[in-house]
């Protein structure tokens, strides 16, 4: 038995601002974003939008396609969670009208929970074939006002179901791991914008990638030529490139820089626009890749470097199943890109400052986003969504 993905589907917020408008603001080149970083847009949530929402939107298109029959867990990843205790998976577990015998739990770790997600949904397909495990991955990335971390800001969400003969892609079983007790990135409780030693980080996820590999190669795992195609946690696309490289010296690859850009550029697309997703990044990596990659891809592996600040990484493959491009929803995808409203400086500043504004007070949103889902407001320390039907 073959157990993996079967369907991956993507949402993200509805407003945009271009990384222009960040520049002009700062008075610098925005060659500084658009190639330095390798960004340049990112989506900004509205006052009625947040990682339920986003996550929500997702999962949606999975039951409209799977339905939610046989779906006895719901594993939610995200670093933005809305409250301290209860999951943010059942308020999308209500919104989606999904069945009560069902478990729902949310995971942290950083950006890397998503893939601890994937993994414990496999074990729970290994256990019984006839389990389906709906995996969420949400996050709205969000730092401070005029610092280093600010142009790398965004969010998106995608879901995911994992099931036996998956439809999309069977995750292989060697993986490799690695944990490391560092504050390269984090966010204390009193704090709704992340902390990070942008330099350290960088440093901190290439050591862990030298790491995770090592581990990867020593149980077993494939050589660096077996993999067609590489997927990394992108906290910024350009991250992804210096990882890719990295990797290349590590094993002692002789691929040119072409070559080895042709290995990760289409997964790099769909974040180069949404921003940073922290959780779901590696997967809307993948989403991108099977959607703009030109190469039929059916058969072909894929390597995954999943990373989460603090830190907690893994290396692990995949193999793309024939048929895939029928799963995909390309056209609609990039519509959620394009229909996002564009947003000037000014607006973008005060959606970020409303955010610590309303914190602990009931308030009611205005209806600015048109979506499926939206929040509607909190009463009484209760968050409110609304389903559009
Ligand atoms: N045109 C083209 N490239 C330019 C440029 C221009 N006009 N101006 C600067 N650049 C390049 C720099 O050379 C640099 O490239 P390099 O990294 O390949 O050397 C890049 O743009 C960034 O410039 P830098 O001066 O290093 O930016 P910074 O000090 O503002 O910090 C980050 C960049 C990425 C460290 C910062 O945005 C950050 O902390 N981001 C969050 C990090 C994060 O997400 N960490 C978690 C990891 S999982």
């Amino acid at each position: 038995m073959t157990i993996g993905i079967s369907d991956l589907a993507f949402a993200t917020a509805h407003r945009v601002l271009d990384l222009q408008q960040l520049a002009d603001h700062q008075g610098i080149d925005v060659g500084k974003y658009y190639i330095g970083i390798g960004q340049s847009e990112m989506s900004i949530p509205a006052a009625d939008e947040d990682i339920v929402t986003m996550g929500a939107q997702a999962a949606a298109q999975i039951l409209a396609r799977h339905g939610a029959d046989g779906i006895r867990t719901l594993l939610f990843a995200t670093e933005s969670g809305i409250d301290q205790s209860k999951s943010a998976g059942v308020f999308v577990h209500g919104l989606l009208g999904m069945g009560a015998h069902c478990r729902v739990v949310e995971l942290k770790q950083a950006c890397y929970s998503a893939t601890a997600a994937l993994q414990f949904a496999l074990g729970i397909v290994a256990r019984d074939a006839s389990e389906k495990v709906l995996v969420i991955a949400s996050d709205v990335a969000r730092y401070a006002l005029d610092t280093s971390g600010e142009p790398t800001q965004g969010a998106a969400a995608v879901a995911f179901l994992v099931t036996a003969d998956p439809a999309l892609l069977e995750v292989e079983p060697v993986t490799g791991v690695h944990t490391d007790d560092i504050h390269d990135f984090w966010r204390p409780n009193y704090l709704s914008t992340a902390l990070v030693d942008g330099k350290y980080s960088l440093a901190a996820y290439l050591g862990a990638l030298e790491a995770a590999w090592g581990e990867y190669q020593a149980r077993g795992g494939v050589a660096f030529d077996e993999i067609a195609r590489f997927c990394y946690h992108q906290p910024f696309t350009k991250m992804a490139v210096k990882a890719h490289d990295r990797l290349c010296r590590i094993v002692g690859s002789d691929l040119d820089r072409d070559q080895r850009r042709a290995q990760i550029d289409a997964s790099l697309e769909l974040n180069r626009r949404t921003g940073n997703s922290y959780t779901a990044s590696i997967y809307v990596g993948l989403l991108s890749l099977l959607e703009r990659d030109p190469d039929e891809l059916a058969g072909r592996r894929i390597g995954f470097f999943s990373y989460g600040s603090g830190s907690v990484s893994e290396f692990f493959t995949g193999i793309v199943q024939p048929g895939y491009r029928d799963l995909l929803r390309t056209a609609a995808d990039a519509a959620s890109l394009d229909d996002r409203r564009p947003i000037d400086y000014p607006r973008y500043r005060a959606l970020h400052e409303s955010v610590d504004a309303v914190q602990g007070s009931d308030y009611e949103t205005a209806a600015e986003t048109s979506g499926p889902f939206r929040f509607a407001g909190v009463v009484d320390h209760v968050r409110r969504y609304q389903r559009r039907d």
